[in-house]
């Protein structure tokens, strides 16, 4: 079993007290007047200390690079600097003077003919890094506030909103609705499902029935009312039926294929992403049967697929960026280069009237991308996130209307696409 995913979250919010205490013991007098080469060698030295505590210094090698305002403006997200202003002066002269703005990530848009417009909410508790916006039948946009542990909702016409905590380390992954329009959340941490019954606004958990099923991730209904969820790191498939409260498991046919996204069929089978393999996996709703269907490149790496009208299975390779077509009928497979190219990690997909939407996760700023399967054609917009990195789009599904709700998790923020016919 892989604990990683479990002990990053502690490790994040634990680094942050334990540097706020550091950084108060650091002192600050000093006599001379640093030369500019002075304060680089001791912001690199600063950075190295401080900013590598939560992540990798890669992140900040091969980020898009700001100029001195926008490192204070992103670090703000992350760290507290502002009682250390000679450290802070010292990391951002060093951040600034290494890693100015550069086009290493910048992403290649494509113009066209389709409009669109951003309609942005702000949820209300910080730190909460809001993913996954669904709406519910009543009209409502629901959210997971993971980091917060809450889940909450918007009313998109009034723009008013509400959060609600959940069980003790749930650590919502993702929400779903039921068809009855209750919010149904995966407890990612604490190994459990969950329902807000939006009559009563009372809670029922669903503990794993096996404690190797650790990880709740993705989660859909199917049109029997059955709930389908993957768990990515326990490498296992779910399933709950809410009149009984049963839930039955099954492994994956290979080691660590980290199911990721899920979607149903016109057939009520479930599909499955795999983000540790490269291959889509077709649940037997019945038996819970797995059937692999191998993807051509060996390091291709699939975060999220869904399922048009017609039948079609398309897919992001995440790992090549690359947007992929699976035909169920023939067998064939198709991928075609995203616009921003290799490294532009494609992460969320939804068709809607056959149109593909899905984002370019590793591009500066995150791109959203259109993709009609009858001219082939691409066009992409960069999603508003001023200047700074804003959290990238880990999750995408329409409305009833047809638009799209995205999100962004490092600036707590739910966005519709509103889709202009
Ligand atoms: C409390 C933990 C924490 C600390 C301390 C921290 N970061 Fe971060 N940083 C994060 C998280 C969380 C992310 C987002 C990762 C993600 O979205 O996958 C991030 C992302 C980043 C990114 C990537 C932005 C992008 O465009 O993808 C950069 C650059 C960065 N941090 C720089 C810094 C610098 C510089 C410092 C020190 C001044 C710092 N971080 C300190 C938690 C932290």
């Amino acid at each position: 079993m892989n604990t990683q995913r479990f002990i990053k979250p502690i490790i994040l919010i634990s680094c942050y007290f334990a540097l706020t205490v550091t950084f108060s013991a650091v002192s600050q007098t000093s006599t001379i007047t640093p030369t500019n080469e002075m304060k680089n060698y001791q912001g690199k030295t600063y950075v190295e200390q401080y900013c590598t505590a939560c992540h990798s210094i890669k992140l900040i090698t091969n980020s898009s690079g700001y100029d001195y305002n926008d490192w204070q403006a992103l670090t703000k997200t992350m760290i507290d600097l502002s009682s250390q202003d000679k450290i802070a002066d010292s990391i951002f002269t060093y951040l600034t003077t290494t890693y100015p703005p550069n086009t290493l990530r910048t992403p290649t848009l494509i113009t066209g003919d389709a409009k669109i417009s951003f309609t942005l909410w702000q949820t209300p508790t910080l730190g909460q890094r809001s993913r996954d916006p669904i709406e519910a039948t009543d009209g409502t946009i629901w959210w997971a506030g993971q980091r917060q542990n809450l889940i909450g909702k918007i009313n998109p016409t009034t723009g008013e909103m509400k959060e609600y905590l959940l069980p003790e380390n749930a650590m919502p992954h993702t929400v779903t609705t039921d068809n009855a329009g209750n919010i149904w959340y995966t407890g990612n941490k604490n190994g459990s499902v969950g329902m807000l019954d939006i009559e009563t606004e009372q809670i029922t958990e669903y503990k794993m029935p096996d404690e190797k099923a650790k990880d709740p991730h993705s989660a859909i209904f199917d049109a029997k009312g059955t709930l389908w969820f993957t768990l990515q790191h326990s490498n296992m498939i779910g399933r709950l039926k809410p009149t009984t409260g049963e839930i039955k498991l099954v492994t994956m046919n290979a080691p660590k294929s980290k199911p990721y996204g899920i979607k149903i069929d016109a057939n009520g089978a479930p599909w499955v992403a795999c983000n540790g393999r490269n291959c889509l996996v077709k649940v037997n709703p019945e038996t819970m049967e797995l059937t692999d269907i191998m993807l051509p490149n060996k390091a291709t790496r699939v975060r999220r697929l869904d399922i048009a009208d017609n039948g079609i299975i398309w897919y992001v390779n995440s790992s090549q960026g690359r947007l992929g077509r699976y035909n169920p009928e023939d067998g064939k497979i198709k991928e075609w280069p995203s616009p921003s190219g290799k490294s532009s990690h494609p992460y969320a997909i939804a068709v809607i009237d056959n149109i593909v939407w899905y984002n370019e996760s590793g591009m500066r700023p995150d791109a959203l991308v259109r993709f009609d399967p009858t001219t082939e054609k691409f066009q992409s917009w960069a999603i508003p996130s001023g200047k700074v990195y804003a959290g990238i789009i880990r999750h995408m599904r329409p409305t009833k209307n047809g638009n799209l709700l995205i999100h962004q998790s490092s600036t707590n923020k739910i966005i519709r696409v509103n889709i202009i016919r």
